[in-house]
């Protein structure tokens, strides 16, 4: 059992060599056909891992790969990308959803982009056979321990939102969720009986200095590339590890006199979501409420397929990847918003190279395409342009061709 769960090196690398991939790279360039040289010689150069996965998430890769390589190029910027599978892809090409090789080239590279993972074929395995399985051990092996969402309505699609449009237009926050701490992995945890001889299910809520102290600095240092504003949002009325997490958070805000600290306890932050999301610029907060607050504010912009996000490590290569799944409902239809992807590339720049130049050409992009009409199906809306996840990357990367490169 174990032998036919081990990767076939010699097959797994004659699908995929790990060397440069120039496959999926070339087949969006501008119709001009070139990618346009900076200024000067490449002056930086990064190794990003691609796991473009399954569905949707090969479409999405590839129109992302030629978007950060066009921008990058703009910026004096050169990558050098190596593909790999993950997911239900590697799961049919070597056993197992996340092969050895996949984690240590990641672990190697400077950062990796992640398209999605999962899909009906997959859906009736085992447990440790599921492409979810990959993901998860993904994230573990590269030990990320934060996780960045931002939560954006876009002045073109604020008609996408839940919320009235005096309310939606100009949100603008992150949520910085920590992301392997907390309820969700304290021990104890598990069933038992209680006195009374009924069954309970129990799970620990802990959280030690170290995880406290390195999310908040993560949060403080976003909050200083965003408007300077940070919020942490926890539950210290009630819970001794949220007592913790405040005074944690309160000391190291001496380190960035230039960020402004606020806290709030996690109900009330629920509900000023909805009420003011204005308020927010960056909210850090634990590994429960992240995950309840994200989705809620995501959801603010009223679009999966236009949400990126980032997953930090202390040291090590960050994982960028857009919010949605595999989308099996509309994979290989060239049906697929982009987006979001393109914006995890943005992200990939800015919170994974330092790069903000470059990030910043590609979200100039999005904005310049989405003003110019171009909808994927699922923020289309009378009045605008229908196309396909190909066709939108085109336009994004005519964007980005039409911008002036970086001086030498
Ligand atoms: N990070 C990940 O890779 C990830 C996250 C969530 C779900 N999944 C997996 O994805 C599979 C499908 O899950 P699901 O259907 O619950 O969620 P999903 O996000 O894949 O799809 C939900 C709905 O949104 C649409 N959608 C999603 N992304 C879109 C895009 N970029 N453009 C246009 N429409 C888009 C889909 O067509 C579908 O109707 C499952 O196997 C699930 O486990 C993976």
């Amino acid at each position: 059992m174990a032998a036919c769960l081990q990767l076939n090196a010699k097959a797994f690398r004659s699908y995929f060599p790990l060397n440069p991939v120039s496959r999926s790279v070339s087949k969006q360039l501008p119709k001009s056909g070139r990618i346009r040289c900076a200024a000067t010689t490449p002056s930086k150069r990064y190794t990003i891992t691609l796991l473009p996965g399954d569905g949707i998430g090969p479409e999405v890769i590839s129109v992302a790969t030629n978007v950060l390589k066009l921008a990058g190029s703009l910026e004096g910027i050169e990558f050098k990308f190596q593909e790999m599978p993950v997911g239900g892809a590697a799961l049919d090409l070597t056993g197992v959803p996340l092969p050895e090789e996949t984690l240590s080239a990641a672990n190697k590279s400077d950062a990796v982009l992640l398209g999605a993972i999962g899909g009906y074929k997959w859906d009736k395995n085992e447990k440790h056979l599921k492409p979810e399985t990959g993901l998860l051990q993904l994230r573990a092996g590269l030990k990320v321990f934060a996780n960045l969402r931002p939560a954006t309505v876009l002045p073109q699609l604020v008609d996408a939102s839940t919320l009235k449009k005096e309310v939606a237009v100009g949100v603008d926050l992150m949520v910085v969720r920590e992301l392997t701490g907390g309820i969700y992995f304290g021990e104890p945890r598990g069933f038992s009986t209680n006195e009374n001889g009924e069954e309970i299910g129990f799970n620990t809520e802990v959280y030690a200095t170290h995880e406290i102290d390195r999310i908040a600095r993560v949060a403080f240092e976003t909050a200083r590339k965003r408007h300077g504003k940070l919020c942490s949002v926890d539950k210290a009325n009630v819970l001794e590890a949220s007592i913790l997490w405040r005074k944690r958070v309160t000391a190291i805000a001496s380190e960035y006199p230039d960020v402004e600290l606020s806290h709030m306890y996690v109900d009330n932050a629920a509900m000023q979501l909805v009420r003011n999301p204005k308020q927010f610029d960056t909210i850090v907060t634990n590994n429960i409420f992240g995950d309840i607050l994200s989705d809620e504010a995501s959801m603010i912009t009223g679009s999966i397929g236009m949400l990126p996000s980032a997953s930090l490590g202390e040291s090590g290569p960050g994982l960028f990847e857009p919010i949605h799944g595999s989308a099996p409902d509309i994979a290989r239809q060239d049906k697929a918003n982009p987006l979001a992807t393109v914006l995890s590339a943005a992200m990939l720049l800015k919170y994974g190279l330092g790069e903000e130049n470059a990030a910043k050409r590609i979200e100039t992009a999005v904005l310049d395409t989405l003003s110019r009409g171009y909808r994927t199906g699922d923020i289309y809306s009378d009045g605008n342009k229908l196309v396909g996840c190909k066709e939108m990357g085109e336009e994004v990367l005519k964007s980005v061709d039409s911008q002036v490169p970086s001086p030498v």
